[in-house]
């Protein structure tokens, strides 16, 4: 047994956001002191907003903690087949959410979207997103899994994450490290997504989620063994202490596991 995921639990959202962007700052750092540059991926749903809060808000004006978006290399963690200015793409979500409001003094990040000339073909879209992987992260034959410096996640209230839903084959899927979704429970059907073993692979991992419509969840996530078979329990049983629960009250109130309160770093 090594050392179980951190669970922290925030009283207001401009708290979260805080402590959120502490944390991504400390990766980022981190990273750039390793490799000159910061490898995130990102998922849809109400991350994109609370990045932004995190990271457009006024730092605390010390040397370290500054957001160098031009050393920012962002990939989707999962993203709906569909046009990049469709109201589904998770694209869309965080250009509108993040990337149009970033100050342009503050550099520009390098996105990587998915490529829409092979939305007809699933597999290829998938295919072709594990390439841009391999080219950023390394040859295949080298790297067995890509490394990402962060990888920022959402949960469903069903357990699912990046589109990784319960109880579906992709789960079990060890060689791939971007494959196809057609089934998607949660609309739109068609998707594609990292795979388990490159999330958990990540040097961080942060999940954020808050509300009430999350405390039946996180509570058989983090309190009963279904839950931890869950997509996003099985994120917490692979990675242990590499992941960090960024949540709210509401979200915790069932939750029996020790929650922590206050600052992050
Ligand atoms: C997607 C997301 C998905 C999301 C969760 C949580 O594209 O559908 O990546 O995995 O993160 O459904 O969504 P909320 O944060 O909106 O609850």
């Amino acid at each position: 047994m090594g050392k179980p995921s951190n669970l922290f639990s925030f009283g207001s959202s401009d708290e979260l956001a805080r402590n959120f962007r502490a944390y991504i700052v400390d990766a980022q750092n981190a990273a750039l002191a390793r490799h000159g540059q910061f490898r995130v991926a990102v998922s849809g749903g109400s991350l994109p907003k609370v990045l932004a809060q995190a990271l457009l808000m006024n730092g605390s004006g010390t040397g370290d903690d500054v957001v160098q978006f031009d050393k920012w290399h962002i990939f989707f963690a999962d993203e709906r087949a569909v046009p990049l200015d469709h109201d589904d793409s998770n694209y869309r979500l965080l250009k509108d959410d993040l990337l149009d409001k970033i100050p342009a003094e503050s550099g520009k990040p390098t996105v990587h979207p998915i490529d829409v000339t092979l939305l007809d073909d699933l597999q290829e879209l998938a295919d072709q997103y594990e390439k841009l992987l391999v080219q950023s992260f390394a040859a295949r034959d080298s790297v067995r899994t890509p490394t990402f410096d962060l990888v920022l996640l959402g949960c469903g209230p069903d357990g699912h994450t990046c589109s990784l839903f319960p109880g579906h084959p992709a789960l079990r899927e060890q060689d791939a490290w971007v494959i196809p979704i057609d089934d998607s429970p949660k609309p739109p059907p068609k998707r594609v997504t990292l795979t388990l073993p490159v999330v958990t692979h990540a040097l961080k991992i942060a999940f954020l989620a808050t509300g009430e419509g999350k405390k039946e969840i996180l509570h058989e996530i983090f309190d009963t063994d279904e839950g931890r078979a869950l997509p996003s329990g099985l994120v917490n049983e692979a990675a242990q202490d590499r992941v960090s629960w960024f949540t709210d009250s509401a979200a915790v109130e069932n939750v029996q596991f020790p929650s922590r309160q206050g600052s992050v770093i």
